[in-house]
């Protein structure tokens, strides 16, 4: 798997939970891959490999089609959405899929970026398709009312 912004991984440790294979953790920010990295060890998750990089600039540093399932929540309010989309249809492997989740835009939250940058979830799913995913599912995050989610696939 691979995780593009994995902040203070909030994310990160539950995904590593459920799977067998490598979970690789991308940050611009050494401050989040390290807390990320403390709360692996810390928890015994060996699968956890925190990476610090620029993957707009840089891309992810990831062979192509060598990744299973990408995530991409709270970023796709940046200001290249449709770069970083490439780069996850990139390293996917073909039947591999894409979630992203968001704030919503419809009501204030108590973290998140300001409501006028958030992309919708039909934005999103627009962006993915002109990248080359196919849309699978909108998920209905029944844990949080300020988020929604979205599953895309590489076909
Ligand atoms: C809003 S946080 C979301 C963190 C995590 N995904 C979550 O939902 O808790 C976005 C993260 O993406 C990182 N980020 C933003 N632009 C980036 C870039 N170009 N390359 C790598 N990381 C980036 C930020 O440093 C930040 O930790």
């Amino acid at each position: 798997m691979l995780e593009f912004g994995c902040g203070y991984g909030t994310f990160t440790l539950p995904a590593a939970r459920r799977v067998q294979g490598r979970v690789y953790a991308l940050d611009i920010e050494p401050e989040m891959t390290c807390a990320t990295a403390a709360k692996a060890r810390e928890a015994g998750l060996a699968n956890i490999e925190t990476g610090v990089r620029d993957f707009l600039a840089h891309g992810s540093g990831r062979p192509d089609r060598s990744i299973d399932y990408a995530m991409l929540f709270n970023i796709l309010h940046i200001e290249q959405p449709a770069a970083l989309l490439n780069e996850a249809y990139r390293v996917l492997k073909p039947g591999g899929k894409l979630g992203v989740i968001h704030w919503r835009r419809n009501r204030p939250t108590p973290r998140g970026p300001s409501l006028e940058i958030r992309p919708t979830l039909e934005q999103c799913r627009d962006w993915a398709k002109a990248a080359g995913f196919e849309f699978v599912r909108s998920e209905e995050l029944c844990c949080c009312s300020w988020h929604w989610g979205l599953v895309m696939r590489r076909p």
